[in-house]
């Protein structure tokens, strides 16, 4: 099947290169003409693992091509998915919806015969209703354009596999639709292997996406929560969250106690679902994110009362080192990264703090331009009067404390993800301290 993705970012980038991966014939569209120049030349403009290889094997096979011009891609097919982003707008927890609309406001005029679009960004719910009007003012005689709603529910990471291979797949379509037809025969692969399929209206399947997020941001900040009633009495988080992860109900994923959530995704999409839910009348359905929310900032702040407190009580002058920039492994995003955010703190309490991070170094220094940031881990390290873990990168999992109490000042560290071994640690003389955990 012929189809553009429109939107190059982390979503639309991985979606392009996974459809031609798939067998289809793919055009990825973008205003942004150095984004669309890299992505041409076979390089992806962030680090996702094994999306370089998808890009370059479909390149070159000729099934996947990247332009900036909306007249070449309303010629090319007549699918079309939309995955521009929905960032917080400024001085709100609302969604900016400004490229969403303006998307369909320079396609639309464009098109001529039946066009089908999947908008996969995530948008608050009533807004696949808005771009359809828009879409219907827009289009042009003798032309129908149908918008209809596919989540995308892609980690980063992952986001090759779980585009290929998603846990499931949802469509929301209204009443007289061609777009369900469209979708099955779009994603036949993954539908023969028994994915679960499931066709919705619009409003459930843009509030599919939004819920799966803040049940996610909720389930953490559960444990997050527990963690501090756990430093109030000396029980342990991660035990306790073992014990009620083996019950099937519950699970033990997303229950890992520590710095919290940050990236692209939860933060914002809690508050604009929170917002929604107040232009709805129904505000009080939703006040609990809040408290989610905040329940998530909170461990940035007790991680660096904890620096303090193991700094004899002040950070002035001491040499932190700050192991993790990326909101999580696997990834160069440093959006609303609590590792940066601590970084940064740190910083501004007077701690001379030195950052390292596998591969989100380049983006931490853009948005953080005054910390210090070592070229290695070694480097990093080196006279520590702290080390605080912050993302949980396997090289920092990893690490050989015996090797490293060699090269810091002093053996203090802060486990912030709860991932190392502790008895492995304190056995090479670290004082180690975590979040939720008396240790
Ligand atoms: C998330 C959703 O998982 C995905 O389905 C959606 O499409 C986009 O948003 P992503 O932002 O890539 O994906 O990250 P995810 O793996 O969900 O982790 C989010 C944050 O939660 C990270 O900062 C991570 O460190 C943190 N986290 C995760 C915890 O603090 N504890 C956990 O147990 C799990």
């Amino acid at each position: 099947m012929r189809m553009t993705v429109i939107g190059t970012g982390y979503l639309g980038a991985t979606h392009a290169a996974c459809m031609a991966e798939l067998g289809h014939e793919v055009l990825g569209v973008d205003v942004d003409e150095a984004k669309i120049a890299s992505l041409r030349g076979g390089e992806v403009p962030f680090y996702e693992p094994g999306l370089p290889e998808v890009l370059t094997r479909n390149l070159e096979d000729g099934r996947l091509g990247f332009s900036t011009d909306y007249a070449e891609a309303a010629g090319f097919a007549n699918v079309h998915f939309l995955g521009v982003g929905t960032p917080q707008r400024k001085g709100s927890f609302a969604a900016d919806l400004t490229y969403v609309f303006q998307v369909i406001t320079d396609l639309v005029p464009l098109l001529r015969g039946d066009h089908v679009i999947f908008g996969k960004s995530t948008v608050p719910v009533g807004t696949a209703v808005q771009l359809q009007e828009l879409a219907d003012f827009l289009a042009g005689p003798g032309t129908s354009v149908e918008i209809a709603w596919n989540p995308e529910f892609l980690r980063e990471g992952f986001a090759v596999k779980d585009t290929i291979t998603p846990d499931r797949i949802v469509v929301g379509v209204r009443g007289e639709s061609r777009a369900e037809e469209i979708a099955r025969e779009i994603y036949a692969t993954a539908i023969a292997t028994d994915t679960p399929f499931l066709v919705t209206d619009l409003a459930t399947a843009e509030l599919v996406k939004v819920s799966a997020n803040a049940f996610l941001a909720t389930k953490i900040s559960f444990i997050n929560a527990v963690s501090e009633i756990c430093e109030s009495t000396g029980a342990d988080v991660v035990a306790l969250a073992d014990a009620i992860g083996h019950d099937d109900r519950i699970g033990r994923k997303f229950l890992g106690a520590g710095l919290g959530f940050g990236g692209g995704c939860l933060p914002k999409d809690i508050r604009a679902f929170m917002a929604r839910a107040g232009e709805l009348g129904a505000d009080q359905a939703l006040t609990f994110l809040r408290e989610v929310d905040s329940i998530n900032m909170r461990r940035r702040e007790r991680v660096v009362q904890l620096s303090k407190e193991v700094s004899g009580g002040s950070l002035l002058g001491k040499r932190v080192t700050v192991l993790g920039a990326a909101f999580k492994p696997n990834s160069d995003d440093v959006r609303d990264s609590p590792a940066l955010s601590v970084a940064g703190s740190l910083s501004l309490q007077g701690a001379d703090v030195s950052v390292y991070d596998p591969e989100a170094m380049d983006n931490a220094r853009r948005i953080f331009p005054t910390l210090n940031y070592a070229e290695s881990t070694v480097q990093a390290l080196a006279d520590a009067d702290l080390v605080v873990l912050a993302t949980e990168w396997k090289e920092f999992r990893e690490l050989d404390p015996v090797r490293v109490a060699e090269l810091v000042s002093t053996p203090i560290i802060i486990d912030g993800r709860n991932v190392l071994d502790v008895r492995l640690w304190k056995a090479a003389g670290w004082t180690i301290k975590a979040l939720g955990r008396n240790l």
